[in-house]
Protein backbone atom coordinates (compact mmCIF):
# COMPACT_ATOMS: atom_id res chain seq x y z
CA UNK A 1 0.00 0.00 0.00
CA UNK A 2 1.40 3.66 -0.56
CA UNK A 3 0.32 6.86 0.82
CA UNK A 4 1.00 10.31 0.94
CA UNK A 5 0.90 11.99 4.66
CA UNK A 6 1.69 15.77 4.23
CA UNK A 7 5.17 16.09 2.23
CA UNK A 8 6.09 12.55 3.20
CA UNK A 9 5.51 9.31 1.44
CA UNK A 10 5.04 6.10 3.18
CA UNK A 11 4.62 2.48 1.81
CA UNK A 12 3.16 0.09 3.69
CA UNK A 13 3.85 -3.79 3.86
CA UNK A 14 2.83 -6.43 5.60
CA UNK A 15 5.66 -8.90 6.50
CA UNK A 16 5.54 -12.00 8.58
CA UNK A 17 2.25 -10.34 10.75
CA UNK A 18 4.23 -7.54 11.42
CA UNK A 19 3.63 -4.21 9.37
CA UNK A 20 6.97 -2.37 8.22
CA UNK A 21 6.16 1.50 7.49
CA UNK A 22 8.82 2.55 4.84
CA UNK A 23 9.47 6.34 4.84
CA UNK A 24 11.95 7.14 2.56
CA UNK A 25 14.75 4.71 2.96
CA UNK A 26 13.72 4.42 7.16
CA UNK A 27 12.28 0.46 7.61
CA UNK A 28 10.54 0.47 11.27
CA UNK A 29 9.16 -3.01 11.89
CA UNK A 30 6.23 -2.96 14.46
CA UNK A 31 6.83 -6.11 16.15
CA UNK A 32 6.95 -5.32 19.53
CA UNK A 33 3.79 -3.23 19.64
CA UNK A 34 -0.09 -4.38 20.61
CA UNK A 35 -3.47 -3.52 20.71
CA UNK A 36 -5.98 -4.12 23.01
CA UNK A 37 -3.80 -4.46 25.46
CA UNK A 38 -5.08 -2.50 28.36
CA UNK A 39 -8.65 -5.22 28.08
CA UNK A 40 -5.72 -8.13 28.61
CA UNK A 41 -6.21 -10.00 32.62
CA UNK A 42 -3.06 -9.09 34.55
CA UNK A 43 -1.49 -12.84 33.44
CA UNK A 44 -2.10 -12.35 29.93
CA UNK A 45 -0.33 -8.61 30.39
CA UNK A 46 2.58 -10.19 31.99
CA UNK A 47 2.44 -13.16 29.28
CA UNK A 48 2.85 -10.23 26.56
CA UNK A 49 5.54 -8.60 28.45
CA UNK A 50 7.76 -11.14 29.50
CA UNK A 51 7.82 -13.14 26.11
CA UNK A 52 8.19 -9.81 24.33
CA UNK A 53 11.15 -8.37 25.81
CA UNK A 54 13.08 -10.97 27.89
CA UNK A 55 15.26 -13.24 26.87
CA UNK A 56 14.63 -15.06 30.04
CA UNK A 57 11.13 -14.81 30.17
CA UNK A 58 10.50 -17.17 33.20
CA UNK A 59 13.28 -14.71 35.25
CA UNK A 60 11.13 -11.70 34.54
CA UNK A 61 7.89 -13.25 35.41
CA UNK A 62 9.97 -14.32 38.71
CA UNK A 63 10.67 -11.30 39.41
CA UNK A 64 7.63 -9.55 39.12
CA UNK A 65 5.92 -12.06 40.91
CA UNK A 66 8.22 -11.67 43.79
CA UNK A 67 7.01 -7.94 43.66
CA UNK A 68 3.24 -8.80 43.64
CA UNK A 69 1.58 -8.64 46.73
CA UNK A 70 0.39 -11.84 47.58
CA UNK A 71 -2.12 -10.01 50.57
CA UNK A 72 -4.72 -9.62 47.32
CA UNK A 73 -6.61 -6.76 49.25
CA UNK A 74 -3.58 -5.13 48.75
CA UNK A 75 -3.15 -5.64 45.53
CA UNK A 76 -6.70 -5.06 44.10
CA UNK A 77 -5.79 -1.38 46.03
CA UNK A 78 -2.31 -1.16 44.06
CA UNK A 79 -4.43 -2.21 40.86
CA UNK A 80 -7.28 0.45 41.35
CA UNK A 81 -4.50 3.41 41.53
CA UNK A 82 -3.30 2.62 38.17
CA UNK A 83 -3.55 1.19 34.49
CA UNK A 84 -2.00 -1.84 33.30
CA UNK A 85 -0.32 -3.43 36.70
CA UNK A 86 2.04 -5.80 36.21
CA UNK A 87 3.65 -6.02 39.51
CA UNK A 88 4.56 -3.15 42.43
CA UNK A 89 7.65 -1.33 42.62
CA UNK A 90 7.89 -0.68 46.46
CA UNK A 91 10.52 2.14 47.97
CA UNK A 92 11.60 1.59 51.71
CA UNK A 93 9.70 3.68 54.37
CA UNK A 94 11.73 4.65 56.91
CA UNK A 95 11.13 7.31 60.29
CA UNK A 96 13.65 9.80 60.77
CA UNK A 97 12.32 10.66 65.08
CA UNK A 98 12.92 13.36 67.25
CA UNK A 99 11.71 16.36 65.03
CA UNK A 100 10.68 18.74 67.67
CA UNK A 101 8.59 21.89 65.44
CA UNK A 102 6.89 24.47 67.08
CA UNK A 103 7.44 23.01 70.14
CA UNK A 104 5.58 19.72 69.28
CA UNK A 105 7.32 16.11 68.76
CA UNK A 106 7.27 14.42 65.64
CA UNK A 107 8.63 11.20 63.79
CA UNK A 108 8.52 12.22 60.57
CA UNK A 109 7.89 8.96 57.74
CA UNK A 110 10.05 9.00 55.12
CA UNK A 111 9.33 6.86 51.85
CA UNK A 112 12.79 6.89 49.64
CA UNK A 113 15.69 4.96 48.04
CA UNK A 114 19.03 6.74 48.65
CA UNK A 115 20.88 6.18 51.66
CA UNK A 116 21.82 8.15 53.75
CA UNK A 117 18.96 10.75 53.77
CA UNK A 118 16.79 9.28 56.68
CA UNK A 119 19.98 8.78 58.74
CA UNK A 120 20.87 12.49 57.86
CA UNK A 121 17.49 13.83 59.06
CA UNK A 122 17.36 11.98 62.20
CA UNK A 123 20.58 13.02 63.25
CA UNK A 124 19.87 16.86 62.62
CA UNK A 125 16.59 16.67 63.82
CA UNK A 126 18.03 15.41 67.54
CA UNK A 127 20.74 18.26 66.70
CA UNK A 128 18.43 21.16 66.76
CA UNK A 129 15.60 19.57 69.42
CA UNK A 130 18.20 20.54 71.79
CA UNK A 131 18.26 24.33 70.36
CA UNK A 132 15.19 25.46 70.71
CA UNK A 133 13.45 23.01 67.66
CA UNK A 134 11.89 23.88 64.51
CA UNK A 135 9.77 26.66 64.10
CA UNK A 136 7.40 26.86 61.04
CA UNK A 137 4.38 29.33 59.64
CA UNK A 138 2.09 28.66 56.58
CA UNK A 139 2.56 32.21 55.25
CA UNK A 140 -0.39 31.70 52.81
CA UNK A 141 -2.54 28.92 51.69
CA UNK A 142 -4.36 29.80 47.99
CA UNK A 143 -4.08 27.83 44.96
CA UNK A 144 -4.56 29.17 41.18
CA UNK A 145 -6.85 27.72 38.43
CA UNK A 146 -7.03 28.93 35.09
CA UNK A 147 -9.24 28.71 32.17
CA UNK A 148 -6.96 29.79 29.04
CA UNK A 149 -8.83 31.22 26.34
CA UNK A 150 -8.63 32.93 22.18
CA UNK A 151 -10.57 35.85 21.59
CA UNK A 152 -10.52 38.26 18.24
CA UNK A 153 -12.73 41.02 18.99
CA UNK A 154 -12.32 44.46 21.21
CA UNK A 155 -10.88 44.28 24.70
CA UNK A 156 -13.95 46.34 26.08
CA UNK A 157 -16.22 44.61 24.97
CA UNK A 158 -14.48 41.20 26.43
CA UNK A 159 -14.38 43.25 29.40
CA UNK A 160 -17.96 44.02 29.38
CA UNK A 161 -19.45 40.65 29.25
CA UNK A 162 -16.72 38.84 32.11
CA UNK A 163 -18.21 41.71 34.02
CA UNK A 164 -21.92 40.70 33.19
CA UNK A 165 -21.02 37.01 33.61
CA UNK A 166 -19.29 37.47 36.68
CA UNK A 167 -21.55 36.22 39.32
CA UNK A 168 -23.21 33.46 37.11
CA UNK A 169 -19.35 31.80 36.40
CA UNK A 170 -19.30 31.60 40.14
CA UNK A 171 -22.68 30.49 40.51
CA UNK A 172 -22.52 27.48 38.11
CA UNK A 173 -20.06 25.92 40.32
CA UNK A 174 -22.37 25.90 43.02
CA UNK A 175 -23.03 22.38 43.37
CA UNK A 176 -19.40 21.45 42.94
CA UNK A 177 -18.30 24.08 45.82
CA UNK A 178 -21.01 23.47 48.57
CA UNK A 179 -18.97 20.80 50.75
CA UNK A 180 -15.70 22.90 50.57
CA UNK A 181 -17.48 26.51 50.95
CA UNK A 182 -19.15 24.37 54.31
CA UNK A 183 -15.03 23.97 55.29
CA UNK A 184 -14.79 27.66 54.53
CA UNK A 185 -12.79 26.72 51.57
CA UNK A 186 -14.12 27.75 47.78
CA UNK A 187 -13.42 29.86 44.90
CA UNK A 188 -11.95 33.33 46.31
CA UNK A 189 -11.56 35.70 43.42
CA UNK A 190 -12.22 35.35 39.00
CA UNK A 191 -10.04 37.96 37.05
CA UNK A 192 -9.97 38.63 33.98
CA UNK A 193 -6.42 38.81 32.54
CA UNK A 194 -4.87 39.92 29.10
CA UNK A 195 -2.03 38.36 27.84
CA UNK A 196 -2.51 39.61 23.94
CA UNK A 197 1.43 41.34 24.52
CA UNK A 198 2.41 37.96 24.79
CA UNK A 199 0.80 35.49 22.57
CA UNK A 200 -1.92 37.06 19.78
CA UNK A 201 -5.46 36.60 21.25
CA UNK A 202 -4.77 35.03 24.20
CA UNK A 203 -6.78 35.50 27.52
CA UNK A 204 -7.27 34.04 30.60
CA UNK A 205 -9.97 33.31 33.53
CA UNK A 206 -7.47 33.48 36.67
CA UNK A 207 -9.29 32.27 39.24
CA UNK A 208 -7.84 31.79 42.81
CA UNK A 209 -8.91 28.90 45.25
CA UNK A 210 -8.95 28.07 48.84
CA UNK A 211 -8.92 24.37 49.10
CA UNK A 212 -8.64 23.92 52.78
CA UNK A 213 -7.23 20.58 53.91
CA UNK A 214 -7.38 18.95 50.52
CA UNK A 215 -4.67 19.08 47.52
CA UNK A 216 -7.41 20.53 45.41
CA UNK A 217 -6.91 19.42 42.32
CA UNK A 218 -9.72 17.90 41.26
CA UNK A 219 -11.89 20.32 43.22
CA UNK A 220 -10.02 22.76 41.10
CA UNK A 221 -10.18 21.39 37.55
CA UNK A 222 -14.13 20.79 37.90
CA UNK A 223 -14.77 24.30 38.95
CA UNK A 224 -12.60 25.75 36.15
CA UNK A 225 -14.64 23.24 33.38
CA UNK A 226 -18.01 24.19 35.01
CA UNK A 227 -16.56 28.02 34.12
CA UNK A 228 -15.34 27.71 30.94
CA UNK A 229 -18.60 26.08 29.69
CA UNK A 230 -20.31 29.00 30.88
CA UNK A 231 -18.12 31.46 30.03
CA UNK A 232 -17.75 30.38 25.79
CA UNK A 233 -20.01 31.87 23.49
CA UNK A 234 -19.59 32.34 19.15
CA UNK A 235 -15.81 34.60 19.71
CA UNK A 236 -14.20 32.92 23.02
CA UNK A 237 -12.71 29.85 21.99
CA UNK A 238 -11.50 27.55 25.45
CA UNK A 239 -8.49 25.97 24.74
CA UNK A 240 -7.94 24.33 27.93
CA UNK A 241 -9.03 24.35 31.66
CA UNK A 242 -6.41 23.43 34.41
CA UNK A 243 -5.32 24.19 37.73
CA UNK A 244 -1.72 25.90 38.06
CA UNK A 245 1.24 23.84 39.79
CA UNK A 246 3.20 27.04 40.50
CA UNK A 247 1.39 28.29 44.16
CA UNK A 248 3.26 31.13 45.57
CA UNK A 249 0.59 31.95 47.37
CA UNK A 250 0.43 28.47 49.01
CA UNK A 251 3.65 29.14 51.11
CA UNK A 252 5.57 28.16 54.23
CA UNK A 253 8.23 28.69 55.97
CA UNK A 254 10.65 27.19 58.13
CA UNK A 255 13.90 28.01 60.53
CA UNK A 256 16.15 27.47 63.23
CA UNK A 257 18.92 29.57 65.02
CA UNK A 258 21.18 29.58 67.64
CA UNK A 259 23.96 31.26 69.11
CA UNK A 260 26.89 30.88 67.23
CA UNK A 261 29.27 29.02 69.82
CA UNK A 262 26.61 26.37 70.04
CA UNK A 263 26.50 25.48 66.49
CA UNK A 264 29.70 23.41 66.19
CA UNK A 265 32.47 21.82 68.79
CA UNK A 266 35.51 22.95 67.43
CA UNK A 267 35.57 26.50 65.28
CA UNK A 268 32.00 27.38 65.39
CA UNK A 269 32.24 30.77 64.25
CA UNK A 270 34.73 29.40 61.04
CA UNK A 271 31.97 26.79 60.80
CA UNK A 272 29.19 29.50 60.56
CA UNK A 273 30.84 31.27 58.30
CA UNK A 274 31.62 28.60 55.21
CA UNK A 275 28.10 27.06 56.22
CA UNK A 276 26.74 30.64 54.97
CA UNK A 277 28.82 30.91 52.09
CA UNK A 278 27.68 27.65 50.62
CA UNK A 279 24.51 28.82 50.66
CA UNK A 280 25.34 32.56 49.44
CA UNK A 281 27.00 30.04 46.68
CA UNK A 282 23.72 28.34 45.57
CA UNK A 283 22.31 31.66 45.69
CA UNK A 284 24.72 33.04 43.08
CA UNK A 285 25.13 30.12 40.90
CA UNK A 286 22.50 28.00 39.63
CA UNK A 287 24.96 25.14 38.64
CA UNK A 288 24.80 25.01 42.03
CA UNK A 289 21.64 25.88 43.23
CA UNK A 290 20.10 22.92 41.01
CA UNK A 291 21.90 20.08 43.53
CA UNK A 292 21.22 22.57 46.62
CA UNK A 293 17.50 22.10 46.02
CA UNK A 294 18.01 18.65 45.14
CA UNK A 295 19.15 18.05 48.88
CA UNK A 296 16.52 19.71 49.85
CA UNK A 297 13.90 18.23 47.50
CA UNK A 298 15.24 14.74 48.94
CA UNK A 299 13.58 14.96 52.39
CA UNK A 300 10.41 17.40 50.66
CA UNK A 301 9.63 14.38 48.64
CA UNK A 302 10.69 11.55 51.11
CA UNK A 303 7.84 12.99 53.34
CA UNK A 304 5.23 14.18 50.38
CA UNK A 305 5.81 10.47 49.29
CA UNK A 306 5.11 8.81 52.25
CA UNK A 307 1.85 10.85 53.09
CA UNK A 308 -0.02 10.07 49.66
CA UNK A 309 0.47 13.33 48.17
CA UNK A 310 1.50 14.96 44.57
CA UNK A 311 5.83 14.70 44.60
CA UNK A 312 5.22 15.84 40.37
CA UNK A 313 3.32 18.58 41.58
CA UNK A 314 5.45 19.67 44.26
CA UNK A 315 8.65 19.29 42.56
CA UNK A 316 7.79 21.84 39.90
CA UNK A 317 5.94 24.10 42.12
CA UNK A 318 9.18 24.26 44.26
CA UNK A 319 11.34 24.78 41.00
CA UNK A 320 9.51 27.62 39.83
CA UNK A 321 9.40 29.48 43.10
CA UNK A 322 13.36 29.05 43.41
CA UNK A 323 13.46 30.70 39.65
CA UNK A 324 11.08 33.44 40.41
CA UNK A 325 13.29 36.07 40.57
CA UNK A 326 14.19 35.23 36.56
CA UNK A 327 17.39 33.73 37.75
CA UNK A 328 17.13 30.08 40.02
CA UNK A 329 18.52 30.12 42.99
CA UNK A 330 18.60 28.75 46.28
CA UNK A 331 15.20 27.95 48.13
CA UNK A 332 16.89 28.46 51.81
CA UNK A 333 18.35 31.37 53.24
CA UNK A 334 21.52 31.99 55.77
CA UNK A 335 22.59 34.75 58.01
CA UNK A 336 24.88 34.95 60.63
CA UNK A 337 24.54 38.29 62.71
CA UNK A 338 25.08 39.48 66.32
CA UNK A 339 25.95 36.26 67.25
CA UNK A 340 23.33 34.14 66.08
CA UNK A 341 23.44 31.84 63.07
CA UNK A 342 19.67 31.85 61.66
CA UNK A 343 18.40 29.08 58.72
CA UNK A 344 15.62 29.04 56.69
CA UNK A 345 13.29 27.95 53.87
CA UNK A 346 10.49 29.54 51.96
CA UNK A 347 8.21 26.92 49.45
CA UNK A 348 5.67 26.55 48.10
CA UNK A 349 3.82 23.56 48.86
CA UNK A 350 0.50 22.55 47.83
CA UNK A 351 -0.46 19.37 49.98
CA UNK A 352 -3.57 17.63 51.20
CA UNK A 353 -4.67 15.63 54.05
CA UNK A 354 -7.79 14.43 53.00
CA UNK A 355 -8.94 12.63 49.40
CA UNK A 356 -7.04 11.63 46.93
CA UNK A 357 -4.38 8.77 47.68
CA UNK A 358 -4.11 9.88 51.41
CA UNK A 359 -7.51 7.77 52.14
CA UNK A 360 -6.17 4.92 49.91
CA UNK A 361 -2.95 3.97 50.27
CA UNK A 362 -3.21 2.15 53.63
CA UNK A 363 0.33 3.44 54.66
CA UNK A 364 0.31 7.31 53.67
CA UNK A 365 -2.95 6.96 56.13
CA UNK A 366 -0.43 5.56 58.38
CA UNK A 367 2.20 7.90 57.88
CA UNK A 368 -0.50 10.90 58.56
CA UNK A 369 -1.87 8.97 62.37
CA UNK A 370 1.71 9.07 62.72
CA UNK A 371 2.90 12.82 62.11
CA UNK A 372 -0.90 13.05 64.48
CA UNK A 373 -3.32 13.81 61.89
CA UNK A 374 -1.82 17.26 60.79
CA UNK A 375 -3.84 19.82 59.17
CA UNK A 376 -2.96 21.06 55.54
CA UNK A 377 -1.22 23.65 56.84
CA UNK A 378 0.84 21.84 59.30
CA UNK A 379 1.76 18.85 57.06
CA UNK A 380 3.53 22.17 54.88
CA UNK A 381 5.02 22.99 58.06
CA UNK A 382 6.36 19.69 58.80
CA UNK A 383 7.38 19.15 55.13
CA UNK A 384 9.13 22.02 55.22
CA UNK A 385 10.94 21.39 58.45
CA UNK A 386 11.75 18.11 56.48
CA UNK A 387 13.34 20.34 53.42
CA UNK A 388 15.58 22.36 55.59
CA UNK A 389 16.67 19.57 57.89
CA UNK A 390 18.17 17.56 54.68
CA UNK A 391 19.81 20.85 53.53
CA UNK A 392 21.02 22.01 56.48
CA UNK A 393 22.81 18.15 56.88
CA UNK A 394 23.96 18.41 53.22
CA UNK A 395 25.82 21.66 53.91
CA UNK A 396 26.82 20.66 57.26
CA UNK A 397 28.78 17.50 56.06
CA UNK A 398 29.58 19.26 52.22
CA UNK A 399 31.76 22.40 54.34
CA UNK A 400 33.17 19.92 56.57
CA UNK A 401 33.68 16.28 56.15
CA UNK A 402 32.81 15.98 52.65
CA UNK A 403 30.07 13.76 51.68
CA UNK A 404 31.63 10.81 50.65
CA UNK A 405 32.60 9.91 54.13
CA UNK A 406 29.09 8.96 55.37
CA UNK A 407 28.17 7.96 51.66
CA UNK A 408 31.12 5.52 51.86
CA UNK A 409 30.08 3.94 54.98
CA UNK A 410 26.76 3.11 53.31
CA UNK A 411 28.54 1.87 50.12
CA UNK A 412 30.88 -0.09 52.70
CA UNK A 413 27.91 -2.00 54.20
CA UNK A 414 26.11 -2.45 51.10
CA UNK A 415 29.44 -4.00 48.89
CA UNK A 416 29.67 -6.10 52.70
CA UNK A 417 26.33 -7.57 52.56
CA UNK A 418 26.59 -8.27 48.90
CA UNK A 419 29.43 -11.00 50.16
CA UNK A 420 27.48 -12.54 52.76
CA UNK A 421 30.62 -12.06 54.88
CA UNK A 422 30.00 -13.36 58.63
CA UNK A 423 29.75 -11.00 61.26
CA UNK A 424 33.23 -11.30 62.15
CA UNK A 425 34.55 -10.90 58.53
CA UNK A 426 32.05 -7.74 58.39
CA UNK A 427 33.64 -6.18 61.22
CA UNK A 428 37.67 -6.85 59.81
CA UNK A 429 36.37 -5.31 56.58
CA UNK A 430 35.28 -2.37 58.21
CA UNK A 431 38.45 -1.71 60.54
CA UNK A 432 40.19 -2.60 57.37
CA UNK A 433 38.56 0.44 55.14
CA UNK A 434 38.22 2.65 58.56
CA UNK A 435 41.07 4.80 57.18
CA UNK A 436 41.24 3.56 53.03
CA UNK A 437 39.38 4.33 50.15
CA UNK A 438 36.55 2.49 49.56
CA UNK A 439 35.50 1.15 46.26
CA UNK A 440 33.64 -2.35 45.13
CA UNK A 441 36.72 -3.85 43.66
CA UNK A 442 39.23 -3.54 46.82
CA UNK A 443 36.59 -4.11 49.71
CA UNK A 444 36.28 -7.60 46.86
CA UNK A 445 40.34 -7.64 46.92
CA UNK A 446 40.31 -7.23 51.18
CA UNK A 447 37.79 -9.82 51.59
CA UNK A 448 38.98 -12.29 48.91
CA UNK A 449 42.61 -12.16 50.77
CA UNK A 450 41.23 -12.28 54.31
CA UNK A 451 39.39 -15.37 52.98
CA UNK A 452 43.06 -16.99 52.17
C1 LIG B 1 22.58 14.23 47.25
O1 LIG B 1 21.41 13.49 47.03
C2 LIG B 1 22.24 15.62 47.71
C3 LIG B 1 23.42 16.58 47.84
O2 LIG B 1 24.14 16.65 46.60
C4 LIG B 1 22.85 17.94 48.17
C5 LIG B 1 23.85 19.07 48.15
O3 LIG B 1 24.87 18.98 47.45
O4 LIG B 1 23.57 20.07 48.83
C6 LIG B 1 24.39 16.12 48.88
Amino acid sequence: MHFLNGLIEYYIFLHENSIIFVENYLVIRMEKTITGFSKFSKEEKIDWVVSTFFDDADSARKTLGQYLNSNQIIQDVHDDFIENTISNFYLPYGVAPNFVINGKEYTIPMVIEESSVVAAASLVAKFWSTRGGFKATVLSTTKIGQVHFMYEGGVHELKAYFEEAKDQLIEVTDAITKNMRKRGGGILDIELRDKTAELANYYQLHITFETKNSMGANFINSCLEAIAATFRNDSIQIVMSILSNYVPECLVRAEVSCPIDRLHKENAKQFAQKFQQAVQIANIEPHRAVTHNKGIMNGIDAVVIATGNDFRAIESGAHAYAAKSGKYKSLSQCEVKDGIFKFWIEIPLALGTVGGLTALHPLAKLSLEMLQNPSASELMEIIAVAGLAQNFAALRALTTTGIQQGHMKMHLSNIIKQLDATEEEKNYLLNYFANKQVSHSAVVAAYQKMKE
